[in-house]
C-alpha cells in the first residue's frame, strides 16, 4: 500500500512484505525494506505488519484522504475505522480527516497525458505488437487452426520481451471474424477464409492493440477485397483528422460517414446518407465504436465528456482508431458473395502539436500490400 502524504511537502511511504528466506524459498523473491527506497524511488518503507498503527499514525492532523472510488468497497470500512480512531484523539489535540475524497478523477486524467517515457514505452509496446502480427501472417495457411497462429503472434511479442499480452488474443478465421469478442480461437483455417487478428502486447506497463484482416491463402476473393479496401479507407479518414482541437467523436463520425457512403455504393444499404447515418443502419454491420483511449490498460481510464460535449484532442494522448464491417451469413437477405466476411484494421495513433503520430506503423495494409507480403512470406516457407 503506498501512501502519499502532502503536508509542507510530499512524503512517500510504502508498506509492503518484509523478507523472509523459508517464505521465499516457496514463493518467491521478496524486495523487502531495506531495498524498497532505493529500487522504487520512496522515502519511508514500512512493513505491512505495521499497516494499521502506521496508517493511524499518518493520518494525524489530515484535512482530506484521497482513495479510488471505483475501489471503494475495498476502502472504506478501513478509512472509515481509521478516522473514527483518530476522532477518540481529540482531547490529545489530535485533529482527524474530515473530507474522503475520490482520486480516480485526478489519475485519470493523468493517464490520460502522456509523458515523454511514456510515449517511448507506448512506441515499443505498439512496435512489439506490430512484430507479433506480421508473425502470425507469416504462418497462417488455410488448414492451420487459429491457436497455432495465436502462438506464433504471442511467441513473437514474448521474444521481444513482452512479459504478457496486453488483452486476450483474437484470431478468427472466416465466420468466427463476424464475432467481436471471440477469443476461443480453435477453429481450423480455411482457404478462402478471411483471418482477423487482434491482438496486442504489453510493454513496461503499456498496452499495444493492433487488428490486422488479411486472405489465409494470401490472395483476396474480389468481395472481400472491396469490403476490406473500403474499411481501410474510413480508417485513413478518421487517422487523418485526429490532431489537437478536434473532439473525440468526429474520428467515429468519419469513418461512419465513408463507411455508409461505402455501403450505399454497393447497393448493401439502401437509401440517403444523412437518414442512413442519423436512423444508424450501418449498425447492422459496423456496431461498435470507432476507437477508445490507450495506455496502461487497453481500454484506457480517462474521460471522454465534459459537461456532456466530447473532449477536444490535446497533445500525449493516446487512441485506437479501429472501423469493421462485419456480415455473417445470418444476413439472408444479402447476397452470399458478402457473407461471412469480418474485416477490422486497428492502429494506435498519438496525438502530437501539430497533428498526430501512427505508433503502429510497420504493417503492409493495403489489398495489394498485403498480397505483396504474404507472397513474400510464402516463398520463405
Ligand atoms: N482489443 C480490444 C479492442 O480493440 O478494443
Ligand atoms: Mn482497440
Ligand atoms: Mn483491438
Amino acid at each position: 500500500m503506498l501512501v502519499l502524504l502532502k503536508k509542507e511537502s510530499l512524503v512517500t511511504h510504502l508498506f509492503l512484505r518484509p523478507k523472509d528466506p523459508e517464505q521465499e524459498t516457496w514463493q518467491g523473491r521478496r524486495l523487502g525494506l531495506e531495498s524498497a527506497c532505493e529500487a522504487l524511488s520512496i522515502d519511508q518503507a514500512w512493513s505491512v505488519d505495521e499497516l494499521d498503527e502506521g496508517v493511524l499514525e499518518l493520518l494525524e492532523n489530515i484535512e482530506s484522504v484521497y482513495f479510488s472510488f471505483s475501489q471503494i468497497s475495498e476502502w472504506l470500512d478501513p478509512v472509515s475505522d481509521w478516522i473514527g480512531r483518530l476522532k477518540q484523539k481529540v482531547r490529545q489535540g489530535i485533529s482527524a480527516p474530515n473530507k474522503m475524497c475520490d482520486l480516480d478523477d485526478i489519475l485519470h486524467e493523468q493517464r490520460l497525458f502522456k509523458s515523454a517515457e511514456e510515449i517511448s514505452r507506448m512506441r515499443q509496446a505498439a512496435q512489439i505488437s506490430v512484430k507479433g502480427h506480421l508473425a502470425a501472417m507469416a504462418t497462417v495457411l488455410p488448414g492451420k487452426f487459429e491457436f497455432q497462429v495465436q502462438a506464433e503472434l504471442e511467441a513473437a511479442f514474448v521474444r521481444e520481451g513482452s512479459p504478457r499480452v496486453a488483452f486476450s488474443s483474437i484470431v478468427a478465421g472466416g465466420h468466427n471474424a463476424c464475432i467481436l469478442h471471440y477469443t476461443e480461437n480453435r477453429d481450423e483455417i480455411k482457404n478462402g477464409d478471411l483471418v482477423l487478428v487482434d491482438a496486442g502486447a504489453e510493454w513496461q506497463g503499456y498496452a499495444g492493440d493492433i487488428t490486422t484482416t488479411f486472405p489465409a491463402n494470401g490472395k483476396f476473393s474480389s468481395s472481400q477485397a472491396i469490403l476490406y479496401s473500403l474499411v481501410l479507407k474510413a480508417q485513413q479518414a478518421a487517422i487523418s483528422v485526429i490532431q489537437p482541437g478536434v473532439a473525440f467523436n468526429v474520428v467515429h463520425e468519419t469513418s461512419v460517414k465513408v463507411l455508409t457512403q461505402g455501403l450505399i455504393d454497393l447497393g448493401i444499404l439502401k437509401g440517403e446518407l444523412k437518414t442512413l447515418i442519423k436512423n444508424e443502419s450501418y449498425k447492422r454491420f459496423f456496431m461498435h465504436g470507432t476507437g477508445h483511449w490507450l495506455g496502461m490498460d487497453v481500454h484506457d481510464v480517462g474521460a471522454y465528456k465534459h459537461n456532456q460535449a466530447w473532449r477536444e484532442f490535446k497533445p500525449g494522448m493516446v487512441v485506437t482508431v479501429e472501423p469493421g464491417l462485419y456480415i455473417s451469413a445470418e444476413h439472408s437477405d444479402m447476397d452470399s458473395q458478402w457473407h461471412n466476411i469480418g474485416i477490422r484494421i486497428e492502429d494506435d495513433i498519438l496525438v502530437t502539436d501539430k497533428g498526430h503520430e501512427v505508433l503502429t506503423v510497420g504493417l503492409p495494409r493495403t489489398v495489394a500490400e498485403i498480397e505483396a507480403q504474404m507472397s513474400v512470406f510464402s516463398a520463405l516457407r
